[in-house]
């Protein structure tokens, strides 16, 4: 939720942030700011409610804000409308501290009581304005450092903050701080750089710093110094991104989603590949012995929306393959719950930004429970990716439609990686099924390939759907988990309202919503639980819905029975999700677009979930 950004050099700042603003837009974009300090060490704020191209509009892209250090930011509302008056940045009464915030401070209102009674005043409604008067304060207090200030005021927050703090006496700094919100520190040609994501830098720097949690820096022309809650100096290590900038580039496609969708072979091969060596999966790179392979007990996936699904699908993988019993719970729910966790477990938490709150909280959880932990995870460096004892890497690069596609195709891949290797150490499979079932993975790219060859079906279906007001998807076993992914797909982008429902429970309520016309979605990749599935679409259709099937080509003549067929590729039945996703990611996406919707920066959404 929200985007921050930061430069210090001497290019002019305001064209720099509001380039890596645009590349940040998905976090949020309700408004946005940018503070720049001009030569005579004054601080130029400007702001605009709506989408960034307000800001750029009002500053001619930066052109007239004058200045080489600055601050900007890209807001998603949670304290306060969106408005001017409450986008960031926000300043203290003398415009002292100038800061751009993003996370929640969940003792605001108290911190504000304190602060008024110290005679300041209140000009927003935001939780951010509390905290740059908090840092004033303890600034002026003490008359220390701005570390010195910002470590006071973060002792006294909870909640999750990334902040970019500047102070009227060092013109040409920025302090930076963080807790549970992403952040990361560039540098290049004696330049510093400021991003809560990677793309919003890639084009002008590869060597970031990772900033940990409760730790500070102070970023200057092309230095960089960090320090620990007790303003003691640390150490940190240059990394390199190894990102392609292009990759955050729309290559031609209208839409960041639809370059995403096509995308999805190339990534899901390359997360593949990542750990086939001679024909075995090695995942020494997971950080996962042998050993603790044939320990594991039972496994917990802990996801949110979309990973939440990926940890459906892979349910009935591993179960079936691995034979280890397998729970999957929502991180927001799972956090909460104190769950029971058997010691000899393992906690699979999957995340494509590695930064969703509620993941990490409970893989927080989890490890305070003593029970090993592992990560899927795409950000590199991520929260999320760090604090677990293991990390399997997804390849999908960077992701920026806020509907994900690519980066739950490669989460998917990863589960069927360990659902085999976990069979195969385990004794659960025979070599042979295990050479099979790699080779059978091996085909999955091609065939998502040729089923984007035929999107112009989809797209025409698609047109004809745009006025549905409900659509309902039904399956059984893997196809239900198919059905949530699709289902959310629709929802999210087009605004239609959807549900997944596992096909056997219809007739337990669901079924008296089926009336005229209404879309009925079925999937229909599992051989065993076809005939079930097509009886109650069936039962749908006597009651007035319209039926389309999806299933896998040269098994079934699902055109008997349905109003519109689409068909997959043949696979092996535990990966057909891989597959069926595919036409059901192109349904949400053509229906967007045939209601001339913004496809990538849905209303009310952001990429990614850093608060509760
Ligand atoms: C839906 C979508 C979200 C995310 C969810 C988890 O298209 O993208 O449901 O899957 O917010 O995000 P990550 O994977 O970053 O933890």
């Amino acid at each position: 939720m929200c985007g921050i950004v930061g430069f210090t050099g001497v290019q002019q700042a305001a064209p720099i942030l509001l380039d890596g603003l645009s590349k940040l837009e998905y976090r949020g974009y309700d408004s946005a700011g940018i503070a720049v300090r001009n030569g005579e060490n004054e601080t130029e704020v400007v702001k605009a409610k709506g989408r960034l191209k307000a800001l750029a509009e009002k500053t001619d892209n930066g052109a007239t804000v004058l200045g080489s250090c600055g601050i900007g930011h890209t807001r998603w509302a949670t304290h306060g409308e969106p408005s001017e008056g409450n986008a960031h940045p926000h300043k203290s009464d003398d415009g002292n501290v100038v800061a751009v915030h993003n996370g929640i401070i969940e003792n605001y209102l108290e911190l504000k009581e304190k602060l008024t009674r110290k005679g300041y005043v209140f000009y927003s409604e935001t939780d951010t304005e509390v905290a740059v008067k908090l840092i004033d304060y303890y600034y002026k207090k003490y008359e220390g450092t701005p570390i010195d200030a910002i470590n006071h005021a973060m002792v006294r927050i909870r909640g999750s903050y990334a902040l970019a703090v500047m102070f009227k006496d060092y013109p040409e700094e920025i302090y930076v701080s963080r807790k549970d919100s992403p952040m990361i520190l560039g540098i290049e040609d004696g330049e510093s750089y400021i991003a809560s994501d990677v793309p919003a830098i890639l084009k002008y720097t590869r060597n970031v710093y990772y900033i940990g949690n409760m730790e500070l820096a102070c970023v200057r022309k092309g230095e960089i110094t960090f320090y620990n809650l007790d303003g003691e100096e640390i150490e940190k290590e240059l990394k390199t991104i190894e990102w392609d900038a292009e990759a955050a580039e729309k290559a031609g496609f209208e839409h960041f989603m639809m370059k995403e969708i096509h995308e999805q072979p190339k990534v899901v091969g390359d997360t593949l590949n990542s750990v086939l060596k001679d024909g075995q999966f090695d995942l020494s790179s997971v950080g996962l012995s042998e050993e603790e392979i044939k320990d594991i007990s039972q496994i917990y996936i802990v996801a949110c929306g979309s990973a939440y699904h990926v940890g459906i699908a892979a349910q009935y993988v591993i179960e079936d393959l691995a034979k280890i019993p397998v729970r999957v719970e929502l991180g927001s729910e799972f956090r909460y719950r104190n769950p029971l966790l058997d010691p000899k477990g393992l906690v699979i938490v999957i995340s494509q930004s590695g930064e969703t709150a509620d993941s990490l909280a409970a893989l927080r959880e989890s490890k305070e429970k003593g029970v090993r932990t592992m990560a899927i995870v795409n950000v590199v460096g991520s929260s999320i990716a760090r604090e677990a004892d293991s990390v399997f890497y997804t390849l999908a690069g960077p992701e920026i439609a806020v509907a994900t596609t690519k980066a739950y195709s490669t989460q998917l891949m990863a589960t069927y990686i360990l659902a085999l290797q976990f069979a195969k150490v385990r004794g659960e499979i025979s070599d042979e099924t295990y050479k099979n079932m790699i080779a059978e993975l091996q085909t999955i790219p091609d065939k998502i390939a040729k089923i984007l060859e035929d999107k112009e079906r989809i797209q025409w279906f698609a047109s004809k759907q745009a006025n549905a007001h409900d659509v309902f998807f039904v399956g059984r076993g893997i196809d239900y988990a198919i059905c949530m992914e699709g289902s959310l797909k629709m929802k999210e982008i087009s605004y239609i309202h959807s549900e997944a429902y596992a096909a056997g429970e219809l007739k337990h309520g669901t079924i008296s919503l089926i009336e005229d016309d209404i879309l009925v979605v079925g999937v229909l990749t599992q051989p065993d639980l076809y005939e079930k599935t097509i009886s109650n679409m069936v039962e749908c259709r006597s009651r007035g819905a319209y039926l389309m099937g999806l299933t896998t080509f040269g098994q079934y003549n699902v055109e008997d029975s349905t109003d519109f067929a689409v068909y997959i590729p043949k696979i092996d039945p535990h990966f057909a999700t891989s597959l069926a996703v595919i036409p059901l990611q192109l349904l949400g996406y053509y229906i967007s677009v045939a209601k001339g919707l913004e496809v990538d920066k849905p209303r009310n959404l952001a990429k990614s979930v850093t608060v509760e």
